[in-house]
């Protein structure tokens, strides 16, 4: 038998071959900034000058004023010219001559410089204008921070290679914060941090090099962040000490080039833990003391310091209730000790009881926020600002939005978004985030029908028309970005952009912030633009396909690292993040007539939509009803059959990822080609984890197979505990729907094997070794095939846990792989400590791709 022209005995050579590590192409230099990823969307790469500036480059900065901002503002010039014009300019003081230049300065500098040039009405606080005034190029702020936001939007439009002939542009910033949040401890962890160690704290103290935090400001600032929290909202008490805050003076100080002030996560219990008093009851006049010794204190080493923010009675965080005071009551005690500083409290709204009894079929988690907030609505000082998570659960895959929003209709409020993809894979997996968050700010929350509309984005812009909001509001995104590249995955910095840009102007769209962050990051060309934009724009819709559907949470394990999936994880516990699936149906019931009664928090017209069936989105079924699995959505499909279908579609798509992305090979920086695709990889085995557990679990939970009988019947599958094993032992998974016919096996030898003999027909086939990577632990395995040794790979990923599951499974894949009749499969495993070589099963599927494979060079 003979396969495209070549004898066996060759296929048999080549498949000797085939894992041999593939040889990339000659990229984009190293020496581009992303090299080392800390550049990001400010990669200054070539653009063709003459398009940009068609009557030729400007050569001087004017820069009029003198400031730590615009000194910044004509530095970030220069380092923009230089990059991208290739052309190193002259920054001057003093305005001398008509030659082309760029003007630099606030509205009033201006104003002086030239008594014709400003045609500007006034400009609020931050907010630039851009235009042309004969060969001059002006950018003008309304302070000096709006100089440098100014700065940075021209930046922005050389980069994208616009003519600037005729540029005239106003900008605003749609809210005055626009803050990030970083979980930051002082051991220099972060909680919910996937990008590697604090680039704030190493060892319980400041960095000594601060470079990285400085680097951080000036990314913020570029598009617009003026904000930034730097440690945990579960706070660590001893920031607070006097040598402590001396040594964040430092990071303030770094941040202050970039106009990005500084702010921390502070416990409510510090007067008591801290300050030595009994008690931190914040009506105690001895406690208000403390908290304006302490706040005073702070200014004296920050003085532009931006406040607190406070997360109080939630997850074990003691709060105002231990002395029965109100979260009013606890953030005015604060509040008024930053007052007379021009401080503000960011108080969470993320107050819930994590004991809930999961009998009660009337408890509810998503109650909690509105129920303990919309009571002391008109009773927060104004300088507090009630911090919201976008829904009122945590950050799922998808949730309605948080009905608290529309409940303080006196009190100012700030959402807060996730850049961090907890729930969302965690740079893993790609989730471009910029769709879901604009479908939350869009939701029109008006009161009644006849009323104007009143999105989310204008209750939290500080001037919702209608209602008796404060003048205070805006946007808080949880980045937790780390020392590898900010989110590790390079794509997931489209996040960060994404939610500053969102911050600034939540009219943008999701495809033009995706198409600005690939053209700022990776350049103008028209297939690394359309490729990704394609990639980002998909990337929710398949995450979600298969993790969590129709609304119902992401499925993941909620009590373990919140990433690999852990259905039934939700029930049974206080956490309240029930999905409350039984024999019959799935779903909680949030209606007003039947259940939790959740749904009378929204505003009529919304709770009607979500009340009736008829109404209600499909994709937020499960979050609002309760259903029978035979229930049939709106598209037609019966609930089961939809779970089956989308999980099927989703794994598929998250694989076409892979070769979407090869096409890009060679025009990208070498580095960030190779970390995205083998984040992509990783990606496309785990969607498939993903979907056969969600899958097998609900056809267990409900009994409904599968109409196309694909769930629990996986042909290409050989499964471990199946395979003749010398020393292996076979051990049950937990949970049992993560791992293939529930059940692995592990190495208690110092190594053993697992053989199969081939009995399909000869030909090439895509092999895959599923097996399980624990956190510690370096566990070794060969693949050989007919005795040659196609693979050997060492278990070395940092995937989240210590126990072979859904979260710790992965793959080893190898494309074409010739195998004949007969042929002898081996996997060996050398354990290593607590890792033990665990195995889930083997995939040998008739290959994909056609094409010679020699060398693995396709
Ligand atoms: C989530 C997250 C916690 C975090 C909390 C919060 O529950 O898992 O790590 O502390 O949100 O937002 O306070």
């Amino acid at each position: 038998m003979r396969l495209r022209g070549l004898p066996l005995a060759y296929l048999t050579l080549l498949s000797v071959f085939v894992l041999l590590p593939t040889i990339s192409a000659q990229g984009v230099g190293e020496s581009s900034p992303l090299g080392s990823g800390d550049a990001a969307w400010l990669s200054y790469q070539p653009v063709r000058s003459e398009t940009v500036f068609p009557g030729g480059v400007p050569d001087t900065v004017v820069q009029l004023g003198v400031s730590l901002l615009e000194d910044s503002s004509a530095k970030e010039l220069a380092a923009g010219w230089r990059g991208m014009l290739q052309h190193e300019p002259r920054v001057i003081h003093a305005d001398v001559g008509d030659g082309r230049k760029v003007v630099l300065g606030t509205q009033r500098e201006i104003e002086l410089w030239s008594t014709h040039a400003s045609a500007t009405k006034s400009l609020a606080h931050d907010a630039f204008r851009i235009y042309r005034d004969k060969n001059a190029l002006v950018i003008e702020g309304g302070d000096d921070r709006g100089v440098l936001y100014g700065t940075f939007a021209l930046l922005r439009e050389i980069a994208e290679q616009h003519s600037t002939a005729n540029l005239d542009q106003s900008s605003t910033p749609w809210a005055a914060i626009r803050w990030t949040n970083e979980w930051d401890n002082p051991n220099g962890t972060i909680e919910r941090g996937y990008a590697g160690p604090s680039i704030f704290f190493e060892g319980g103290k400041v960095r000594a090099d601060l470079s990285r935090a400085a680097a951080y400001a000036r990314l913020l600032s570029s598009v617009g962040i003026d904000g930034c929290t730097i440690n945990n909202v579960n706070a660590d008490l001893s920031l607070l000490r006097p040598e402590n805050l001396r040594e964040i003076a430092r990071i303030a100080d770094v941040f202050r080039p970039y106009g990005v002030r500084l702010s921390l996560s502070v416990d409510m219990s510090s007067p008591e833990v801290l300050g030595g008093l009994k008690t931190f009851d914040p009506l105690d006049p001895v406690v208000a003391t403390w908290w304006k010794a302490k706040v005073d204190e702070i200014y004296a080493v920050i003085p532009d310091f931006g406040g607190v923010v406070i997360k109080a009675d939630s997850e074990g965080r003691v709060g105002p209730s231990k002395y029965g005071r109100t979260q009013s009551d606890a953030a005015n005690v604060v509040a008024r000790a930053l007052k007379s500083h021009g401080g503000v409290v960011m108080y969470r709204g993320f107050v819930y009881n994590n004991h809930l009894d999961w009998h009660d079929l009337k408890a509810d988690r998503a109650r909690a926020g509105y129920d303990t907030f919309h009571p002391l609505d008109g009773k927060f000082d104004d300088n507090v600002i009630v911090q919201i998570k976008n829904g009122p659960i945590d950050f799922q895959v998808r949730e309605p939005v948080s009905p608290l929003l529309a409940g303080l209709p006196k009190t100012n409020e700030a959402i807060e978004l996730q850049v961090t993809q907890e729930y969302t894979g965690q740079q893993r997996h790609l989730v471009y985030l910029v769709p879901m968050w604009k479908e939350t700010l869009d939701t029109d929350m008006r009161g009644s029908a006849a009323a104007a509309p009143l999105p989310v984005k204008l209750l939290v812009s500080g001037r919702a028309t209608g209602t008796e909001q404060h003048s205070e509001g805006g946007f808080v995104g949880v980045s937790n970005v780390g020392t590898d590249g900010w989110l590790g995955n390079p794509l997931a910095l489209a996040n960060l952009y994404g939610f500053g840009r969102l911050a600034w102007n939540p009219n943008l769209e999701a495809a033009t912030i995706s198409d600005e962050w690939t053209r700022l990051t990776f350049g103008n060309d028209e297939q690394v633009r359309s490729t990704i934009n394609k990639l980002q724009l998909d990337s929710w819709q398949i995450y979600e396909s298969y993790t969590g559907p129709l609304g119902i949470g992401t499925l993941t394990d909620i009590v373990g690292a919140h990433f690999g999936p852990g259905i039934e994880s939700a029930e049974r516990n206080g956490w309240g993040q029930w999905i409350r699936a039984d024999g019959h149906g799935v779903g909680m019931d949030r209606t007003v007539v039947t259940g939790t009664g959740y749904i009378g928090q929204y505003p009529a017209p919304l709770a009607a939509t979500y009340e009736s069936l008829a109404t209600c989105p499909d994709d937020l079924l499960l979050f609002m009803h309760h259903v029978p699995y035979t229930y049939r959505l709106h598209s037609g499909l019966t609930v089961m059959q939809f779970i089956d279908n989308t999980h099927y579609w989703g794994a598929h798509a998250a694989a076409q990822q892979v070769p979407a992305w090869e096409a890009l090979r060679g025009k990208l920086p070498d580095a960030t080609y190779a970390e995205v695709l083998k984040r992509l990889k990783y990606q496309a085995g785990s969607a498939i984890v993903w979907r056969d557990a969600v899958t097998r679990w609900f056809t267990k939970q409900s009994g409904v197979p599968d109409a196309l009988g694909r769930v629990n019947h996986y042909p290409n599958r050989i499964e471990a505990e199946s395979m003749k094993l010398s020393d292996y032992t076979i051990v049950d998974v937990n949970p049992w729907e993560t791992t293939s016919g529930g059940k692995a096996v592990i190495c208690d030898r110092p190594e053993c094997k697992a053989e199969t003999t081939w009995d399909g027909p000869d030909g090439w086939y895509d092999v895959a070794v599923q097996y399980f990577d624990l956190l510690h632990g370096h566990s070794q395995f060969t693949l050989t095939i007919a005795g040659h040794n196609v693979g050997h790979w060492t278990a070395d990923d940092t995937l989240p846990g210590d126990t072979p599951n859904g979260s710790t499974s992965t793959r080893r894949s190898l494309d074409r792989v010739a195998i004949h009749h007969g042929d002898l499969i081996q996997v060996t495993g050398w354990p290593d400590g607590t890792e033990k070589a665990p195995l889930d099963y083997l995939s040998i599927a008739p290959a994909a791709r056609t094409g010679i494979v020699v060398n693995g060079i396709r």
